[in-house]
């Protein structure tokens, strides 16, 4: 968000998935001074997650086409979005997060891992009418000097981790984390040993 994107203030960014990587996204984008911060996940779930985090507008993509999310986005954002970010690993997403950012400057990153073998495609009319298409690892931070950075920010309450811990267990119930976390119920759970 401050790194690898550089978003600016009054930007508008929209954050595909909205898990423990997603929300992070939108505070960060929320520190940045965005604009709108849209959220798009297929969990109706995760609004009230996003929007304590920052999110000012949420999309629920289930059962929508790609051409259909693109639209609410180009409506939502007058014309597309200055940032857009994929934290779901999917690779049909990442297409839709690169064609709903604005035609001429908008950048679409990808932070997503997706599954082994998967490729993005896209129109090349995407990409030569202005739009770029990025990644990033760890959001582009660099460990030693930037982590120290990371954590004043949590130690001084810039931004929350605390609340993103949704479950703490001993490590016999671990089973129990990947189960919930498959159901989409945690965002993150801390296992004790
Ligand atoms: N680039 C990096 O440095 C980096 C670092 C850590 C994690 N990751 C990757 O980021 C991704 C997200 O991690 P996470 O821990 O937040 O995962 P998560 O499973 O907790 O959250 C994913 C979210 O995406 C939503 N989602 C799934 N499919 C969707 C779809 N088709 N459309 C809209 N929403 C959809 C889910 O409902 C969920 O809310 C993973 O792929 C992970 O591997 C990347």
């Amino acid at each position: 968000m401050i790194n690898t994107a550089k978003v600016q203030v009054g930007d508008n960014v929209v954050v595909f998935g909205l898990g423990g990587i997603g929300l992070n996204v939108i505070q960060g984008a929320r520190l940045a001074g965005a604009g709108k911060i849209i959220g798009v996940d297929l969990n109706p779930d995760r609004e009230e997650w996003g929007r304590k985090f920052g999110m000012t507008d949420f999309l629920n993509s289930k059962g929508l086409r790609r051409e259909e999310t693109v639209a609410a986005i180009v409506a939502l954002t007058d014309g597309g979005a200055d940032y857009t970010f994929d934290a779901t690993g999917n690779t049909e997403v990442m297409r839709t997060a690169l064609e709903a950012c604005h035609r001429g400057w908008g950048t679409s990153i990808i932070i997503g891992v997706a599954e082994a073998g998967k490729e993005i495609s896209t129109r090349p009319f995407q990409l030569v009418t202005g739009r770029n298409w990025r990644g990033t690892a760890f959001g582009g931070a660099k460990g030693r000097t930037d982590v120290p950075k990371i954590v004043d920010m949590y130690m001084t309450g810039k931004i929350e981790i605390d609340p993103m811990i949704t479950h703490v267990m001993g490590l016999e119930e671990i089973n129990t984390a990947f189960d919930l976390m498959h159901a989409g119920k945690s965002i993150r759970s801390v296992v004790v040993f």
